[in-house]
C-alpha cells in the first residue's frame, strides 16, 4: 500500500527523466557485423570497420526476474500462457514439389508457414533448382512469387525457357527493397515466396550495405514474421562458401525451420544438397542432382555415382563404405594413397572425410596395428564429391589406408562399416541392417562389421557378414598385416 502511495505522488520532470533513464539504456550496434558495445567508437571493436556504430535503445529487464516472489497460480497467467498438454497438435500438411530428391530433404514437401534457407557457393545451381521447384509447386490455387534481386528479368526468363518453366501461376518480380517485396506479397497473395538472394534484399532505414549481417538478420526476421502470420512457405537463397563464411546467411541458421546446403563443388557434374537442420523432417538427408542442359535432374541411384567407374578388380587402397546419409543407405568408395614423405613433416590430406578423424585413424593404424605411417604422406578421399563424416566410416578409411600402405587390394564386392576406438577396438554403428540390405541389393556379397553390430539379429540374405572385435583382427582376416611397407 505504501509503495502505491509513493508512486501516486506528482513527479518532477527531473525525477521522471531519471526514472526513464533507469528503465531504458542505450548501446551501439555495428551495421556491418551486428556486434553491440556500450560506448560509441569510430571503429567497431568486433569487425574493425569504421563508422558503422549506430545508437539503439532497449528497456532494462525488470529487477523482479523469474523465480522472485511466490509462485503464481495457473489461472493468474496472461492469456498467452496455457498448459502445453491442452494445446492441439496440428497435422503438418505438406505440398510436394514433385521433384523427388528435393521433397525427400524437405521431409516430404513444403510446409506452409515455414522458412527454408537454401545455401551454397555461387554458380552451384540454387536459382536453377528453386525455379524448377517453384514451377512445379505453382498452381491456380497455389500461386508462387519468385523475387530476384540478383538477375534481370531477361536473365531469369532465359533460364526459365531453358528449363521449360512456363507455369502461368508462377509470378516474378525483380526487386531488392524489402518493403516493396512485402507490398508485392500483400498484393498478389502467393502461397509460396522465393527470395533470390537474401544477400541482395535490404531495408532502407536500417543502414549498412545489402548483405551486411544486420540487414540479413532483420530482413529474414520480417520474412519469418510474414511466413508464420500468413502461412506462406518462404525460400531464402544465400551464397555460402565451403570454408564457413560466418558472416552472411549462416547467421540465419537458428532462425529458419530448414537449412539446406549444396556440399559439392561447382566443378562436379552432380550436386549433393544436404539438410543440415529440419524442424519438419529428418536431418542429414541428402538429395542428389545432376546438372544437365535443361536444369537439374534427379539422380535416383546415387550409389552408382559414389562407387566410381571402374572395370575389373579394384586397385590397392580402395574400400567401399556402407554409409547412411539421413535415412538413406549409400555405398561410397573410399580411396587412399600412401607415399614416402620427402621433406620433414608427413602430410595428411583428405577430401570428403573429416580431417581430424582421418589423422586419428592413421595414428591408431600406426600405434595399435603396427603399420608404419610416421614417415609416410597419407591422402584419403571419398569419391563422387560427397562428405562422409559419420564415425561408421572409420573402418572403411582404415582398410583403404592399410591396403594402400601394404599395396594389397582388398577382397572384391566387400563393404566395410564400423567405428574405430583409440584402443583399436571396433564399435557398433546405427542401422546396420538397413546398410547391409542396400549393399546386398547392389551386388555386394561380403561385409566386415564390428562384433556387436548385429546383436543377435540375422544378416540380410545374400551377404556374408564377418564380425570382428578389433581393427587388427579385421585387417588380418583379409591378409593385411604390417611388414609390406
Ligand atoms: P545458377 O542456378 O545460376 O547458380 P546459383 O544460383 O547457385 O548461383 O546456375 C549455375 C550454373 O548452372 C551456371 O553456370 C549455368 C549452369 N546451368 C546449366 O548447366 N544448365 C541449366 O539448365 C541451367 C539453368 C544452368
Ligand atoms: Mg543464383
Amino acid at each position: 500500500m505504501t509503495s502505491r502511495k509513493k508512486r501516486a505522488k506528482p513527479e518532477s520532470p527531473k525525477a521522471r527523466n531519471n526514472l526513464l533513464k533507469a528503465r531504458v539504456h542505450s548501446f551501439f550496434v555495428c551495421a556491418e557485423c551486428g556486434a553491440d558495445t556500450p560506448k560509441w567508437a569510430g571503429q567497431c571493436p568486433a569487425c574493425a570497420k569504421w563508422n558503422t556504430l549506430t545508437e539503439k535503445t532497449a528497456s532494462r529487464p525488470s529487477s523482479r526476474g523469474p523465480g522472485s516472489g511466490a509462485p503464481r497460480r495457473l489461472t493468474e497467467f496472461s492469456s498467452a500462457v496455457t498448459r502445453l498438454a491442452d494445446l492441439k497438435a496440428s497435422d503438418v500438411r505438406r505440398r510436394p514439389t514433385g521433384i523427388g530428391e528435393f521433397d525427400r530433404i524437405l521431409g516430404g514437401g513444403l510446409v506452409p508457414g515455414s522458412l527454408v534457407l537454401l545455401g551454397g557457393p555461387p554458380g552451384i545451381g540454387k536459382s536453377t533448382l528453386m525455379l524448377q521447384a517453384a514451377d512445379r509447386l505453382a498452381a491456380p490455387d497455389f500461386p508462387v512469387l519468385y523475387v530476384s534481386g540478383e538477375e534481370s528479368p531477361e536473365q531469369v526468363r532465359s533460364r526459365s525457357v531453358r528449363i521449360g518453366a512456363e507455369n502461368p501461376s508462377l509470378l516474378f518480380a525483380s526487386e531488392t527493397d524489402l518493403e516493396k517485396i512485402l507490398d508485392a506479397v500483400r498484393e498478389t497473395k502467393p502461397r509460396a515466396l522465393v527470395v533470390d538472394s537474401v544477400q541482395t534484399v535490404h531495408k532502407a532505414e536500417l543502414g549498412g550495405a545489402p548483405g551486411a549481417v544486420t540487414q540479413i538478420r532483420e530482413c529474414a526476421a520480417e520474412l519469418l514474421h510474414l511466413a508464420k502470420g500468413e502461412g506462406l512457405g518462404v525460400f531464402l537463397l544465400g551464397h555460402v562458401t565451403k570454408d564457413g563464411d560466418l558472416a552472411g546467411p549462416r547467421v540465419l541458421e537458428h532462425m529458419v525451420d530448414t537449412v539446406l546446403y549444396f556440399e559439392t563443388e561447382r566443378e562436379d557434374v552432380h550436386r549433393v544438397l544436404r539438410a543440415i537442420k529440419n524442424r519438419f523432417g529428418p536431418t542429414n538427408e541428402i538429395g542428389v542432382f545432376e546438372m544437365t542442359a535443361k536444369g537439374l535432374a534427379e539422380v535416383t541411384n546415387p550409389s552408382a555415382l559414389f562407387l566410381g567407374e571402374r572395370e575389373g578388380p579394384a586397385p590397392a587402397g580402395t574400400s567401399v563404405l556402407a554409409a547412411l546419409e539421413g535415412t538413406r543407405p549409400l555405398m561410397v568408395e573410399i580411396q587412399a594413397l600412401v607415399v614416402r614423405t620427402l621433406f620433414g613433416m608427413p602430410r595428411r590430406q583428405v577430401s570428403g572425410v573429416d580431417y581430424n578423424r582421418a589423422s586419428l585413424l592413421i595414428a591408431v593404424l600406426d600405434r595399435r596395428c603396427g603399420f608404419h605411417l610416421d614417415s609416410q604422406d597419407v591422402y584419403v578421399k571419398a569419391t563422387g564429391g560427397i562428405d562422409v563424416r559419420e564415425p561408421a566410416s572409420d573402418l572403411a578409411v582404415c582398410a583403404a589406408v592399410a591396403s594402400a600402405v601394404t599395396d594389397r587390394p582388398l577382397p572384391p564386392r566387400t563393404v566395410w562399416l564400423g567405428e574405430v576406438g583409440l584402443g583399436g577396438e571396433l564399435r557398433s554403428v546405427p542401422q546396420v541392417t538397413e546398410r547391409l540390405t542396400e549393399a546386398a541389393k547392389l551386388g555386394f556379397t561380403k561385409a566386415m562389421v564390428p562384433a556387436s553390430a548385429l546383436r543377435g539379429r540375422a544378416a540380410p540374405a545374400g551377404i556374408n557378414v564377418q564380425a570382428f572385435g578389433s581393427l587388427s583382427d579385421a585387417l588380418r582376416a583379409v591378409g593385411l598385416a604390417p611388414g609390406g611397407n
